[in-house]
C-alpha cells in the first residue's frame, strides 16, 4: 500500500490540495490502488507559526512516504524543496512540457526538460562581504553521469529520438565536464550525441524546436522549462517529479499565485498531471494514463481555470476530471 504524503503549502497551494484529493481518491478507487495519505505542512505560514519552514515531522513525513505531491511554497520555497532534493538526493528533475488542448498553448509541442537537481548553482553555498557575492557551481562526474543516464532512458522508454545535451562548456567548467561525460554516456545508451549551447538552445526552443528532450544542468533547466511552459498555456499547465532512486516528490512547476490565491480559480491541472507522474513512477502506469486522458479530455471540453480560457473554478475543474475518470 502506497503511502503519500500532500503538501498544500501556501497561496493556491492549499485550495487546489482540496480539489484535487477527491480525483485522487476515485482514481485510486477505481483502480483498485489503496493509497495512504497524510496531509503535512510546510512553507511560509509554518514558518510563521512554527518558526521553521519545513519542520522535523514533515520532513519524516517525506521521509517515510513513497512520494510525496506538493503543490506550491511561498518566499521559502528554497527552505522546503531545496533540502528536500538534497536529503532525499532526488537527481532528476523530470519536466515534461506536453500541450493538451488548451486555446493559449501551441498544439503539437512536446519537449521534456531532464534538469540536473541536487548541483550547479544550487548547492547554495558562497559568500559575500556585501560588495561582492559569489556563488558556488559545483558539477561532479558522478552528478553528470547519473542525470545524462536517466535522460536517454528516459527517452527510449518514452520512444523520444531527439536528446540534446544542454550546457555552455564554452565559458564554464563544471559545463565542459558535463559535456565530456554526457558525450561518451550518449553511445552507451544507444543515441546519437547532439549537444547545443544554453543561449543557443533558448532561440530554437521558441523557435523550430528540433529536440525532444533536453538534458541540462540546473539552473539552465530551471530556466528553459519557465520558457517552455509559455508554449503550453503557462505553468497552470506544467507538472514536474523530482526523482531519486528510491524517493520521489511531484510538484506543479508554478509557484502560490498570490495575485489569485483565495478567489477558487487556480488552475488544478499542474496538480493533476504532477499526480499523474506519481501514479506512474510508483507503478501504476494505467492510472497515470487515465488521469491524463481525463486531463485531456476536460481540456477539450473547455472544463478549465480562467487561465487556460475557460470559465469553471478550481473544483469544478476538479470535479469534471473526477466525473470524467469514473464515466469510463
Ligand atoms: C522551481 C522553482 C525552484 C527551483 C525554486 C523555488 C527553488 O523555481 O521548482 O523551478 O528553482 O528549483
Ligand atoms: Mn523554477
Amino acid at each position: 500500500m502506497p503511502r503519500i504524503a500532500l503538501i498544500p503549502g501556501d497561496g493556491v497551494g492549499p485550495e487546489i490540495m482540496d480539489a484535487v484529493i477527491p480525483v485522487l481518491e476515485a482514481l485510486a478507487d477505481k483502480h483498485g490502488i489503496t493509497l495512504q495519505m497524510e496531509v503535512y505542512e510546510a512553507g511560509d505560514e509554518t514558518k510563521k507559526r512554527r518558526g521553521v519552514a519545513l519542520p522535523e515531522d514533515t520532513f519524516e513525513g517525506v521521509r517515510k512516504a513513497d512520494a510525496t505531491l506538493m503543490v506550491a511554497v511561498g518566499e521559502t520555497a528554497k527552505e522546503v524543496i531545496l533540502p528536500i532534493r538534497q536529503e532525499l538526493d532526488l537527481y532528476v528533475n523530470l519536466r515534461p512540457a506536453k500541450s493538451y488542448p488548451v486555446p493559449n498553448a501551441v498544439q503539437g509541442f512536446d519537449v521534456t526538460i531532464v534538469r540536473e537537481n541536487t548541483e550547479g548553482l544550487y548547492v547554495r553555498a558562497g559568500w559575500t562581504n556585501g560588495d561582492t557575492a559569489i556563488d558556488l557551481r559545483v558539477a561532479t562526474r558522478r552528478g553528470s553521469e547519473r542525470i545524462c543516464r536517466y535522460g536517454y532512458r528516459y527517452a527510449k522508454e518514452e520512444g523520444k529520438e531527439r536528446v540534446y545535451v544542454v550546457h555552455k562548456a564554452n565559458v564554464l567548467l563544471g559545463c565542459k565536464l558535463f559535456r565530456e561525460v554526457c558525450s561518451s554516456i550518449a553511445e552507451e545508451e544507444g543515441f546519437e550525441y547532439r549537444e547545443m549551447y544554453v543561449d543557443a538552445a533558448a532561440m530554437r526552443l521558441a523557435m523550430d524546436r528540433p529536440f525532444d528532450v533536453i538534458i541540462t544542468t540546473n539552473m539552465f533547466g530551471d530556466i528553459l522549462a519557465d520558457l517552455a511552459a509559455a508554449y503550453i498555456g503557462g505553468l497552470g499547465m506544467y507538472p514536474s517529479g523530482n526523482i531519486g532512486d528510491d524517493k520521489a516528490v511531484f510538484e506543479p512547476v508554478h509557484g502560490t499565485a498570490p495575485d489569485i490565491a483565495g478567489k477558487g480559480i487556480a488552475n488544478p491541472m499542474a496538480t493533476l498531471l504532477s499526480a499523474a507522474m506519481m501514479f506512474k513512477w510508483l507503478g501504476y502506469r494505467e492510472a497515470g494514463e487515465d488521469l491524463e486522458r481525463a486531463v485531456w479530455r476536460a481540456c477539450e471540453l473547455g472544463y478549465t481555470t480562467p487561465d487556460v480560457g475557460g470559465k469553471m473554478r478550481t473544483w469544478e475543474v476538479c470535479a469534471s476530471v473526477r466525473d470524467l475518470i469514473l464515466a469510463r
